[in-house]
């Protein structure tokens, strides 16, 4: 751990959370196909080898100092696009979420990516962009989801208060907010019924589930573009209205 992680002179970097797979690895993997450097945060390693992992559970009382270590060493001489992506998602309400459960989900879902934007943020030059991966749910809730609709709006502030503060800097930022995606976090969310994926799918004005690569390119054509910034773009293939 105590080699900087040097990298040739202009090439772009890409650091993400959560690209051990689903939305993140489909990312993960379009920024590597386009020739970026690619950086991954999460517990377990991506199956691509090109990305380079480090494990770390972002809701751990070391993961601060982990990441101030890791960030500190990163040189990037080039541009650094960074996608928020991981989050946990569980089923609780206003009524009855647990303090430690609700705290859990914010740790993850809105303080790790402050941790890593106060760590980084330093050494992102002109070009460079913050990706915050919200949800439908950023904008709008539904019942049974309390902890994962609250942090998902407060990811919408955070990325309105980032593009503020970061007026001027040459860095922008926007949210990426993605419908019903096929994930590991949407099977588990059903139970993996594919009845029920079924009844899912058909919530979308095209009658089916989202690729994790039509998300993927979404975010990479909002890091390449900075008339994007402060934008919250929803990715859902339309939803029908009930
Ligand atoms: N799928 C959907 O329908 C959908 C819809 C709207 C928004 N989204 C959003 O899209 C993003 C990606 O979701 P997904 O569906 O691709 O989820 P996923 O398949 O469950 O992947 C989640 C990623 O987060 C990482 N992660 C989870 N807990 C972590 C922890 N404690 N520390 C470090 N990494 C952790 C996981 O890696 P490890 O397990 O290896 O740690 C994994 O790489 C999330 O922000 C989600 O809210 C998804």
């Amino acid at each position: 751990m105590n080699q900087p992680l040097n990298e040739a002179p202009g090439r772009r970097t890409l650091v993400i959370t959560g690209a051990s797979k689903g939305i993140g690895l489909a990312t993960a993997v379009a920024f590597c196909d386009a020739g970026y450097r690619t950086i991954n945060l999460s517990r377990s390693s991506p199956p691509d080898t090109r990305i380079e992992s480090h494990a770390m559970d972002l809701t751990s009382p070391d993961a601060e100092a982990a990441l101030t270590e890791l960030m500190d060493r990163l040189v990037a001489p080039g541009p650094i696009t960074l996608v928020h992506n991981a989050a946990r998602m569980v089923n609780d309400t206003a009524r009855d979420a647990d303090v430690a459960d609700f705290e859990a989900v914010l740790r993850l879902n809105v303080i790790a990516p402050h941790i890593i934007n106060r760590n980084l943020i330093g050494k992102m030059s002109p070009g460079s962009s913050i990706i915050y991966v919200g949800s439908t749910l950023a904008e709008k809730a539904v019942a049974n989801s309390f902890s994962y609709v609250t942090s998902k709006h407060a990811l919408v502030g955070m990325m309105r208060a980032t593009c503020q503060d970061l007026a001027g800097s040459g860095i922008h930022t926007a949210c990426v907010c993605p419908g019903f995606t096929d994930t590991e976090m949407l099977r588990t969310h059903v139970g993996d019924s594919e009845q029920v994926l079924k009844v899912i799918a058909g919530l979308s004005t095209f009658g089916r589930l989202i690729e994790p690569g039509e998300i993927a390119a979404t975010i990479q054509f909002v890091a390449e573009n900075p008339v994007m910034n402060g934008a919250v773009i929803h990715a859902n293939l339309g939803q029908v209205e009930t």
